[in-house]
């Protein structure tokens, strides 16, 4: 039978690989499933996180939710091609994963973005990020699971059908695009998520049931948030979910693109610890001005920090 790990169909090599040599694989020495790292513990830091990471051992975050910058739709995002930028966000979600513990999930909030036309001679360019970042993410080891769809009121949204209603010519339509997903991977192993539960102890589990009340549909129908300073932040229910359905309390969630730190902030709420990064100052020094006005953490002996990348190097020797 060990030859079929070869064969030709994707399911037959999997199962191949999982009965003969998957147990041969020598086992990394990395900490318990459910731990991690104290230096990592409700840390934030002020820095590009490409160079952050580098600072961060293999398999130390258990949940990872982002949503990346919108590539050159906002000022804050300047790449200089579309080829740049899904490159820069392929690297980063093979970091993410190299530091992700076995079997964990990593989450992406993203939608196809319009880049405005330069003059009425010519169109706007619309680019399909989820379509096209999912070939990367896949590539690099991370299992496709599920994809979600928000859903915001139609009120809260750019109008673009407006030109239709005026003319009603077919190939001129153009929706209200009402919708983002939160793409769901998970790193891939050939173990079973039951063995990813069995690694926390009773009380845990039992307090991390989801309560009543849960959201049933991969349709979620959430308002959106607007913010006087970050001009595209998430909305703490969109977080409190995202949380609460994919991690277990004490577990450490990343943010690798902090913004305002709504992940962190939730992730506190929710007796789980975070680690983000931010690489514009306005940014962490807005996420500071939040924190002061929170209630402590469960976990007081893990203060939040904000650090500058030479403080977090030093930390993590
Ligand atoms: C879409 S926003 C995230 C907002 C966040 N979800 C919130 O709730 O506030 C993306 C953020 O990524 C940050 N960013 C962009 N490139 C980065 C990089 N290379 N390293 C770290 N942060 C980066 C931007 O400054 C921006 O704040």
């Amino acid at each position: 039978m060990r030859p079929l790990v070869n064969h030709e169909n994707e399911m037959v090599r999997t199962v191949i690989y999982k009965e003969y040599f998957a147990k041969e694989k020598t086992q990394k020495n990395t900490l318990p499933h459910a731990e991690t790292y104290d230096f990592l513990k409700n840390v934030v830091i002020n820095a590009d996180v490409l160079e952050a990471l580098k600072y961060v051992p293999d398999e130390s975050v258990h949940l990872t939710f982002t949503s990346p910058p919108y590539y050159n739709a906002r000022d804050y995002s300047i790449y200089p091609s579309y080829q740049a930028y899904l490159e820069f966000l392929d690297k980063v979600f093979q970091e993410t994963h190299r530091i992700t513990k076995e079997g964990r999930f990593l989450i992406v909030n993203t939608s196809p973005i319009i880049i405005p036309r330069v003059s009425r001679s010519h169109s706007s360019k619309r680019y399909g990020i989820p379509f096209d970042l999912h070939p990367y993410l896949v590539k690099n080891g991370w299992e496709f699971i599920d994809d979600i769809v928000w859903l915001k009121p139609e009120a809260s949204v750019k109008n673009r059908i407006g030109g239709f209603m005026q003319h009603r010519k077919p190939l001129g339509y153009k929706p209200n695009s009402v919708t983002e997903y939160l793409m769901v991977y998970r790193k891939s192993t050939e173990k079973l998520l039951d063995w990813n539960m069995r690694s926390y102890d009773y009380q845990t589990v039992e307090d991390s049931k989801v309560a009543d009340g849960y959201e049933t549909s991969n349709v979620w129908k959430i308002d959106p948030c607007f913010d006087k300073v970050h001009s595209a932040i998430f909305p703490v229910e969109l977080c409190k979910r995202v949380i609460q359905y994919y991690s277990y309390k004490g577990d450490l969630i990343f943010d690798p693109f902090g913004g305002s730190g709504t992940v962190g902030r939730t992730a506190k709420a929710l007796d789980r610890l975070f680690f983000l990064t931010e690489q514009e100052s306005k940014y962490f020094v807005y996420m500071q001005s939040k924190v002061k006005s929170l209630s402590q953490s469960v976990f007081k002996e893990h203060k939040t920090q904000f650090l500058t990348l030479e403080q977090f190097k030093e930390k993590s020797k």
